[in-house]
């Protein structure tokens, strides 16, 4: 691996290792019921922060969800499901979601500027991949989630933010994986096209 005296620390990581971080990554559906250390999460939330972000705005606000907070979410979730698709939809909701051992909140500033607002959005969704990857390069999992409960009105002030202030970003779930699914993406030549 080359290395120069000048680059920053931490520029050069191991390509390889990089990769098989990014490409290994899977959004996990199915968690092993142990909740991981605090410290690993409280690293890659760290990590979220350093997404890049158009004229420094830091848009990106987390919640590291305790008992009552996910508690009451689950009970919003029911009261949404049994709406939509009725209770017993909602029961088996109510039992798959109460197994999962980690969740974040993650939300994003919000600006009167719809460009500004389009950046920050994108700088937001930068830092949750940020803290997909530290955790994954940790053995650890999520999922990303903008199901129905997060857009239900009542959702902001369940998960403790102003909806005036803050959108969501994504309900963020994380665990060690029971299951890693498979993925496929289309040949890199199928997205590219080389500009003369
Ligand atoms: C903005 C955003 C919202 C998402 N919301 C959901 C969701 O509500 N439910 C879900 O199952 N997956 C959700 N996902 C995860 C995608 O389904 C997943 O990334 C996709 O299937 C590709 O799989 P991979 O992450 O394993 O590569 C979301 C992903 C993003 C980026």
């Amino acid at each position: 691996m080359s290395s120069s005296s000048d680059a920053p620390p931490g520029f050069h990581a191991e390509p390889e290792a990089v990769a098989r971080v990014i490409l290994g990554r899977r959004t996990i559906h199915q968690f092993r019921p142990e909740v991981p250390p605090l410290d690993d999460v409280m690293a890659a939330l760290d990590a979220a922060r350093w997404a890049p972000n158009h004229h420094h705005t830091e848009p990106w606000r987390f919640r590291l969800a305790g008992p009552k907070t996910i508690e009451k979410i689950i009970a919003l979730n029911t009261q949404v499901v049994t709406r939509k698709k009725g209770p017993e939809a909602a029961r088996q909701k109510l039992l798959r979601w109460s197994t999962i051992p980690g969740w974040v909140i993650a939300t994003c500033r919000v600006s009167e500027d719809p460009q500004r607002q389009e950046e920050d959005y994108a700088a937001c969704c930068c830092a949750v991949h940020n803290l997909a990857l530290v955790l994954w390069s940790r053995g650890i999992g999520l999922k990303w989630s903008t199901g129905g409960v997060t857009r239900d009105p009542a959702f902001a002030e369940t998960a403790g933010f102003h909806p005036e202030e803050e959108r969501v970003v994504g309900l963020l779930w994380y665990g060690y994986p029971e299951k890693i699914p498979a993925q496929q993406r289309k040949p890199l030549a199928d997205v590219l096209t080389v500009l003369p």
